[in-house]
Formats: structure tokens, sequence, C-alpha cells
């Protein structure tokens, strides 16, 4: 991997912003996939990727995964690509200018993960001022902003699913644990863990996920709801928060991510109600939350393929890259889904 926006000298596979008729020439030289002694000189994709915010524990599990893919396809493909990260630190005007940045330094192909997914307008008109095809990840733009140009792609999951899939663990948990109900009313008092207010994967899975479980025939009381910003230092602060104030009285703890739930665990081990192991469940499937899961402090997650999208990301921005209309299953109106997971004991 390249240091951040400083790519080396490189014959590449377009120079995007070029006159033209130049970036005609070069095309015609540098088609991906010419046989013989082109191929050596003239194949080499440059691709930019830009991360909300890089200390989020998903976004470095998804940006760990991305890197490999591209590795894998450069192997595969027989082709150099350079692929060069941006962390915005959660700021989209910071966001904005290091697009500029990429786009001046003739990059093939943005991947980008918005800072605030309804300010994709303006990045927009960038990449398509430029003719730089963009592949929007995790956050997902509005459905105008996908519609401003076809060069514009998003990768990522369907938030009703993830939380239906964490109702599911919930009611197969709680019905094979009648002490789940530890005050016995017959109700399961809960306190809620939400990511940051506006993101696709905040309210959808919240909605999915309670539904579910009263769906399924468990009743349910929220204690109090609070965002974390899908942190797991915020999470710890809200739970402490909460023990403090409801005490034992906190039979479950649904949370938006992993991350959270972790920090709701660090609050529950520094507690002296250690002893509660209320009903937890998270997602993402990282590492961590897979470890509470298996050691029974969690009673599950949902998988957030990180993999999955990784996958559909790199095969989106090399098709781009080889000016390709890309072609890929499952995909409709320029949308990937990648599905999720369960994880249980
Ligand atoms: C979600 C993920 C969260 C957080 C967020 C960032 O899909 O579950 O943990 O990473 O994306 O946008």
């Amino acid at each position: 991997m390249k240091d951040i926006g400083k790519p080396g000298k490189v014959q590449r596979m377009k120079r995007k912003g070029l006159g033209g008729i130049v970036c005609a020439c070069l095309l015609a030289l540098s088609c991906w996939g010419c046989a013989g002694d082109e191929k050596n000189q003239a194949e080499e994709l440059r691709v930019g990727v830009l991360l909300y915010n890089q200390d989020d524990l998903f976004i470095g599990a998804l940006k760990q995964e991305i890197d490999g893919c591209f590795r894998e396809t450069e192997k595969r493909e027989g082709c150099r690509i350079t692929v060069s990260y941006f962390d915005s630190m959660g700021n989209q005007i910071t966001q904005n200018e290091q697009i500029d940045t990429f786009i001046e330094q003739g990059y093939d192909v943005l991947c980008v993960n918005l800072v605030v997914r309804t300010d994709a307008a303006a990045i927009v008109d960038k990449g398509k001022k430029a003719d730089v095809p963009l592949v929007f990840f995790n956050r997902e733009p509005v459905s105008a902003d996908l519609e401003r140009w076809e060069k514009i792609y998003y990768v990522g999951t369907d938030a009703e699913e993830g939380g239906r899939k964490q109702g599911e663990i919930f009611l197969d948990y709680c019905r094979a644990r009648k002490s789940a109900d530890k005050n016995g009313d017959g109700v399961i008092q809960y306190v809620l863990l939400e990511g940051e207010p506006g993101h696709q994967d905040s309210a959808i899975r919240t909605e999915s996920c309670i539904k579910s479980i009263e769906e399924g025939g468990v009743e349910l009381e929220r204690l109090a709801v609070a965002n974390a910003n899908w942190r797991r230092s915020q999470g710890k602060e809200k739970m402490a928060g909460w023990l403090d104030e409801f005490g034992s009285g906190i039979e479950a703890v649904i949370s938006n991510n992993d991350a959270m739930a972790l920090g709701a665990l660090d609050a529950l081990a520094e507690s002296d109600l250690a002893e509660l192991s209320p009903v937890v469940i998270g997602l993402d499937g990282i590492e961590e939350a897979r470890a509470a899961v298996r050691d029974g402090r969690m009673a599950g997650t949902v998988v957030n393929d990180a993999r999955g999208q990784a996958e559909a990301i790199v095969a989106l921005a090399t098709e781009l890259g080889k000016d390709e209309i890309p072609d890929i299953p499952d995909m409709k109106d320029r949308i990937i889904r990648v599905p999720h997971k369960t994880v249980t004991q």
C-alpha cells in the first residue's frame, strides 16, 4: 500500500483529467488484459480509498479485507494495482478536499466511505466532471444522489435483514432460557444502544430487531435508548449511567453494533453488577464480539460480512478501472447488498 496522497511516478491504465485525446491514446495502449509486451509496461490501476474514520472497529476490519482483495486481484489478473487511503477523520469537508487531491493526482477510481451520507452530491459532481467512477460503500448515499450519474455504485448490506437476524437470535435465546426474564414479570426490560443518528444502519436495524422480537411473542419494555455513535467508549459510558439508574432491572442490551455492545460489557465488568449477565446482542461479527459469544457474555452477533463487501468493492473498482460496465451477480440498480450471517454459541 502507498502512503496516503503520495502516489509514485507510475504508468497508469488511464490518466483521468487529461485532455480527451491523450486519454484516449493511453486507453488504447493500456487496456487491461492486453497481451505481450504492452501488458508489463502499461497495466496499472490506481485506486483511492477514503474512509470516514479509520478508528471505527468495523471500518478497520473492512479496510484490511479491501487491501487483501486488491492484492489477490493483482496476483490473479497479473496486473499492478496501487491503492492509497485517506482517513477523513469524521470531517466531510476534509473528505471533499481529499477527493480533489485524488482527482488531481490522476487516480482511476475512487472508493468512498462518506462521512455524512446525505452529502454525496458534491463528490458525485467532482467525479462526474473528471470522469472518475465512484464506488460508495458502508454509508449509503440517498437515491437522488445515486441517480446523479451512471458511474456511481454502492456496496453495503440490507439494514432490515441485519436487525431481523438480531431479533431472531434474541428470540431463540429467550425461548431457550426462561431465566432471561430475571424478575419473572413476563416482559424483558432492555436498554438500546444506537449508532449515529441519520445512519441507515441505526434506525432501520433497531426497528426491524424490535419488530421481529415482538412478532415472535417476547414482550419488551424499553428502559432507555441513546446514540453511542458506533463507539465502544461511548457504549461503555451510556451503559455505566444506566447501571447506576436501573441496576439489576436491566435484563437485555440491544446494540446496533458489536463495538457498543462490547462497551456495555466493559461497563458491566467494572460495576458491582458484574454477575448480572443480561442478554447482549451486537452486530458486525468482529473478532472480539465472537469471543464474547463463545464465552457466553454475548448471546450472539450478526456478521456484517466485511470480506464479502470488500470483494464486491474491489470487483467493481477493478472493472470500472478497465472502463467496463460492471457485471456483478446480485447487483441491482448499481447497488450490491451483501447478506448477513448469524453467530451464536
Ligand atoms: C455499520 C457498522 C458499524 C459502523 C458503521 C460505520 O455498518 O455496523 O459498526 O462501522 O457501519 O458507518
